[in-house]
This record gives structure tokens, sequence and C-alpha cells, in this order.
């Protein structure tokens, strides 16, 4: 199992989810967060919200998935965010080690989806 982290613009969100449906991914969590990449949010401000100093409003995208999915899951995450501008975002990919659906107490691989 993997968790997967998505950094993404606030408007590609829609795009995003419409592309995880598509690729059966619909369990997701969504956060709004402030970052910024390399450029410091300096050179994005006229496309983002300035919120606090230089950090600008992201949307964080948590979505933990089986073996299978991983692939799927970024490339839908891509085809929904890639705009091929600067602050298009970021994708992380971590080892999970448990998932316990709480209703049943069912483990692993049978609780995340
Ligand atoms: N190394 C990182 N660690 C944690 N968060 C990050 C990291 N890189 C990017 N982020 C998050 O992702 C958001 C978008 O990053 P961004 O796309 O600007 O990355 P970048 O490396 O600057 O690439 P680009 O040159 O395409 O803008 C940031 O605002 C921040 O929230
Ligand atoms: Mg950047």
């Amino acid at each position: 199992m993997k968790l997967i982290i998505a950094i993404i613009k606030p408007d590609r969100l829609e795009a995003v989810k419409q592309e995880l449906y598509k690729t059966d991914v619909n369990l997701m969590t969504v956060n709004e967060v402030l970052g910024h990449g390399r450029q410091m949010g300096v050179t994005e401000v006229y496309r983002g919200v300035k919120e606090m100093g230089n950090l600008l409003r992201k949307i964080r995208l948590e979505i933990a998935v089986n073996e299978d999915f991983v692939e799927p899951t970024i490339k839908a995450i891509l085809n929904g965010a890639q705009t091929g501008q600067i602050g298009d975002g970021k994708i992380f990919v971590m080892d999970l080690v448990e998932c316990v659906r709480i209703r049943t107490e069912e483990r692993g691989t049978t609780a995340i989806g």
C-alpha cells in the first residue's frame, strides 16, 4: 500500500477529481494548504492568491491506494493538474504500513478501498 500526497493548484481540483473518478479512485482527503516551491511564491503571485507573505493557496490531496493503483493514480493527477506552468505542484508517494476501516475493523488492502 502507498499513500499518495499531491499538492496542486486550487483551480485544478475539479479536473483532478474527474480524472481520479475515471480511474476508479473514489476515496480521498482534501485540504486547503499554504505553500511555496522553488520560486518562493514570488513569480506566481499573479496566478494565485497571495495569502501569508510569499505563501500561496494550494490544495493537498491524500489518497491511500493498493499497489496496482499507484501508477494510474499518478497519471490521473498529472492529467488533471498539469498546465505546464510553474507552480503546477508535486506528487509524493510513501509506503503505507497499515489501514484500518474503523467501522468493520478490516485491515490492509481490504480496508483501503
Ligand atoms: N520539496 C517540497 N516539499 C514540500 N512541499 C513542496 C515541495 N515542493 C513543492 N511543494 C509544495 O508544492 C507546491 C507547488 O510546488 P511547485 O509546483 O511550485 O514546485 P516547484 O519545485 O517550484 O516546481 P515549478 O518550477 O514547476 O514551480 C508548493 O507551494 C508547496 O506547497
Ligand atoms: Mg514553483
